[in-house]
Formats: C-alpha cells, structure tokens, sequence
C-alpha cells in the first residue's frame, strides 16, 4: 500500500556514479535523520555541490532515485510524514492533465470554489516545474518526458500577434487540452503570449524547458530524450533567440515587462534579475547536453563565451552589499571613457531610503536590475535563489544571499515564506510603475506578496549552501497554514498573513512546490537535479575596473 500517495521505488535503484556522489560521500550512512542534519549544517558548499560542465557526468551513468540505497519505505519510516504530504499528492495528481491517454501536465489551479477559472485550467511551462520535480522526485517520470515532447512540438507552430510574428525558438506559457467530441481526438492548443494579459512572451519558458530537460536526463539517467535531433534542435533554437548578435552593449538579456513569473506589469523590464538568472542556469545546462556535432560546436562555443561574460557581469554590477552600496552612495557621476568607476551613470540620488536601513553588514543579494542610469534595489526571491542553485553567485555571495534572509527573515519571510520581491511599491510610485493596477497594490500578488511555491526554491538554496535549518523554518510554517488555507496561491500584507486577494485556491505549484521541498530535505541528493557546480574555469574577477579593454 501507497499511504502517501508515492509510487514505490525499488532499493535496487542503480546508484549514481555522477557528480552527486560527492553527496554521497559526505552523508553518514546508515540514514539517520538527526546525525545527517547536522552533518549537512556543517557541509561546505563544495562538498554539497553538484554538477557541470560539458562533461558534468551527464553520460556517466543512470540515476536511480537516490544515491544513497535506501528503499523509499526505510527513508519514509524513519520519520513520521506530515499528513499534508498525503493531501498534496493526492490533490497534485488530481491536477494532472492527459493528452490521448498519456500526462502531460498538471493545471494551474484546480480551484472549485471560484467560477473564475480564467487561464488556470491550463498547463503552464514555469507552474509545471515543481510538478516535475516532485514527480521525478518520486520516480515517475513519464509525465516529464511527455510535456518535454508536447511543449517541443508546440515550438513548431506558427506564432503571430497580429500580423507579427514571434521568434521559431519561442515557447508556450501555457497550453490546454481540447477534446473534439465529434472526431473522438485531443488536440493542444497553446498560448505563445498572443492571448496572453498583456501580450508579452514568456522568455522564462524556454530556460525552464532547458532546465527541466536536463532535470529529467539527471534524474533517469535516460539520454536518449536529450539527445534526439528534436531536442537538440528545440535547444538550439531557444538559445538562438539569446544568442543573436544585435545593438546589446551587455551580455545581459533585454526584456519586456511581465516576461517571466511576475506576468504583469512591475517594472521589471530591461534586465530583470530572474531573467538573467535563468538564461545562465538555461545556458549552463544546455551545455552540458548539447552535442558538438555539426552546428552544435558554434554553439557551444557560442554558449562558452557568454557564460563567461555574464558572470562578470552580474557578480559585478548586479550584487549589492553593504561596501557596494556605500561605494554607489559615494559614486561621481557623468564620467566618460573606459575609466569611469560608475559605469552604468547610476545617480546616487535615485538609491532608495528603505536599502540603507534593509543591509546588514553581513550579506547580500543581486538587486532586481541594473541599466544606464538605472539600478532597482528592490530583493526577489526567485532571481536570488536560481542565482544560487546555477552558481551564478559564487560561493561567498552564495552564503551572503542566505546571511541576509537569516538577518531580514521577518521582512522576507514572515509569517508565510517566501516574499516575491522586497518592498512592495506604494501610492505615485506604484501608479507610475504598474500603470494602477488594482491586484498589484502593495503587498499583494506581484508586488510584495508572499508566493508559497517559491518554498521549493528557497530549500533548494539551503541545501545547496549547507543551511537546511533555514529550510526548516520555512517549512515550518508553511505547515501551519497552508493545508489549512487551501493551498492558496499567494498571501498578502507586511507579514504575508492574509490569503491574497484574488488568490486561487488549490493552486498546483504551492501544493507541489510544498512536496519538493519536503522530499529535497528528505533526500538532499536530489539537489543535483536542479543544481549546477560551480564552474572552476569561471573564476570570480575581484577587479571591478577590469571589464572594459584597458587603452
Ligand atoms: C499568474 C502568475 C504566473 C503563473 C500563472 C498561472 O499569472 O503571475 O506566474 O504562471 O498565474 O499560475
């Protein structure tokens, strides 16, 4: 019997010889849950970390669903579940979604209690991920393998807005199911951004579909799937689209505004830290799947020197800690040539108040964008934790991320983790900012709400820096609240105390985002799935003043 709804998983899984063993090595055998907390409390990071590389151990083996073998059953005894886990499956598969008899997704929302159903009845790419996750996770990937294949052939359709057409690389936000009763067939129909609120593609789309390929290739030790002429054509032509040669002055992405998770407008355009965050974890693992045959080694190339150029860039003009801020509080501005300190002409003037008081002296974080003349200080969550989980903050800004949501915990957590971005925009600067949009008002929703499903994220980000005891506390109160509430999708308020506004209930990704987090606690091992090491050939540049070609 199946209490919690889990699949069962033989103890004959195959163990990983890839990079994850290093996890292996450094967990205590047999599975004792106290002795490998504090173990893990005390892990360096480049002990926990898991892998890249072109040869990141991709090929080297399969990967049962533990390295550590240890029948499911054993792990889940040693421990009493909490009952939600229960509830959570169950309610996760009652969102899955089924194409001619095969998964190939789960709703946003199953939400009885509204008739609001608007796009919630669909599939959407980002929301799908945590499902995947949890599904790996617990040995099924069938449902993983069969959205890959579904969203690729969406790739394939034409896109238009209007009389415009969209890039061939562009993926769906979401897609639905339709049943033609007359001619007895399912077909998908997909939505590219062209019905979208607002009419923006989601460029977060395709980096999670990166993302997730390489997840489900980590997790099954299955090759075959990555390694199809579709697939690496689907990657190239994503990566095509980031790639291209234009007018851009910075290896950083230009976006539009409402392009990723927060699909609204935030004043997140320009080069949102969740874009750019994503497009390297997105760029890292394409390299490590894709195969230099053909066109494929330009690519690659292609890839290698971008990667390079955007770390520079963002463990440079992205982080902000407390000696950065004092230097932009000090900076000069109107400099010209290559010797200019402020580089981007940020004008000290433009720096919040609310930064002065929010940074410790021990800790960091990479603000939400930086552009000429323009920085927003503002903390996300999302943006922050990839940063993390892809190493693109290096190992001390890795750890200094977590120093200060330790320091801010009730600004940044609160009552209900985790706070999307922080602060939330208030009065003139929020009707300026979101053009008034009444489910934005602060603290609510996109702006300064508190997101459930970024739960999965934030214990991601502690395992890999070696700090679950802060997993821990967030998890703690998600148990509080969160079955309780019915699976909200946000919370309101200061503290995120309140079930948001116009919140769905039900809502997939908390209630997946939940399970996730639970079983990469369970078994940190699973962290390589979503987790890339550092890359030592990508060392941190200390000089500030080396970027530009010196005369
Ligand atoms: C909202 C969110 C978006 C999510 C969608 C479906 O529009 O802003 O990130 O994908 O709902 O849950």
């Amino acid at each position: 019997m199946e209490p919690l709804g889990l699949r069962a998983v033989g103890s004959h899984c195959s163990l990983s010889e890839m990079d994850d063993l290093d996890l292996t090595r450094a967990l205590d055998k047999p599975r004792l849950k106290i002795e490998r907390k504090r173990s893990f409390d005390e892990r360096s990071m480049s002990e926990l970390s898991t892998g890249y590389s072109r040869h990141d151990g991709m090929h080297d083996s399969p990967r049962g669903r533990s390295v550590l073998d240890t029948p499911l059953s054993y792990a889940r005894n040693s421990f009493e579940p909490h009952p939600m886990m229960a509830e959570a499956w169950e309610a996760l598969r009652r969102s899955m979604v089924f194409f001619r008899g095969h998964p190939v997704g789960t709703l946003a929302a199953v939400d009885n209690t509204t008739d609001e159903v608007l796009n919630y009845d669909q599939v959407f790419v980002r929301d799908f991920v945590p499902s995947a996750l949890a599904f790996l996770m617990n040995g099924e990937s069938d449902i993983v393998k069969h959205f890959l294949l579904k969203t690729l052939q969406l790739q394939g359709s034409e896109k238009r807005v209007d009389r415009f057409k969209l890039g061939e690389g562009v993926m769906p936000a979401s897609f639905k199911v339709r049943h033609d009763p007359i001619r007895e067939k399912d077909h998908l129909v997909a939505d590219f951004g062209e019905t979208a609120i607002g009419r923006v593609a989601p460029v977060d789309s395709g980096f999670w579909w990166i993302i997730l390929l390489r997840a489900y290739t980590k997790s099954t030790g299955d090759l075959t799937l990555s390694e199809t002429p579709e697939c690496q054509k689907g990657m190239k032509l994503i990566l095509s689209l980031c790639l291209a040669e234009g007018f851009d002055t910075f290896p950083t992405l230009l976006c539009a505004d409402g392009c990723s998770m927060i699909d609204r407008r935030m004043g997140v355009y320009g080069y949102p830290i969740e874009i750019q965050a994503l497009f390297y974890m997105a760029l890292r693992c394409a390299l490590s799947m894709l195969k230099p045959d053909g066109d494929g080694r330009e690519v690659i190339e292609r890839i290698t020197k971008r990667l390079h150029a955007l770390s520079f860039h963002m463990r440079n003009y992205f982080w902000l800690d407390y000696q950065q801020l004092n230097d932009i509080y000090r900076y000069k501005t109107e400099e010209y040539s290559h010797t200019a300190v402020n580089k981007f002409n940020v004008m000290p003037d433009s720096i919040p108040e609310w930064v002065f008081d929010f940074m410790p002296l021990r800790g960091g974080y990479f603000v939400g964008n930086v552009g000429p003349a323009h920085m927003d200080f503002r903390w996300f969550a999302l943006g922050n934790c990839v940063s993390i989980l892809s190493s693109l903050a290096t190992p001390d800004q890795s750890m200094a991320i977590m120093d200060l949501l330790e320091h801010r915990w009730d600004e940044l957590v609160g009552e209900m983790p985790l706070k999307i971005c922080y602060p939330c925009l208030e009065g003139h600067e929020w009707r300026i900012v979101t053009g008034c949009d009444p489910k934005n008002t602060r603290w609510s929703y996109h702006n300064g709400g508190s997101w459930p499903v970024l739960l999965w994220q934030l214990t991601a980000a502690c395992i890999k820096t070696g700090r679950p005891q802060i997993a821990r506390r967030a998890i703690d109160l998600i148990e509080s609240r969160l079955h309780r509430d019915c699976w909200p999708e946000y919370y309101d308020g200061k503290l995120g105390r309140y079930v948001g506004k116009q919140a769905r209930k039900y809502q997939t990704w908390s209630i997946a985002g939940y399970l996730v987090a639970k079983m990469l606690l369970e078994d940190p091992s699973h962290i390589g799935m979503i987790s890339l090491e550092e890359d030592k050939l990508m060392k941190p540049v200390i000089k500030r003043s080396a970027s530009w070609p010196q005369l």
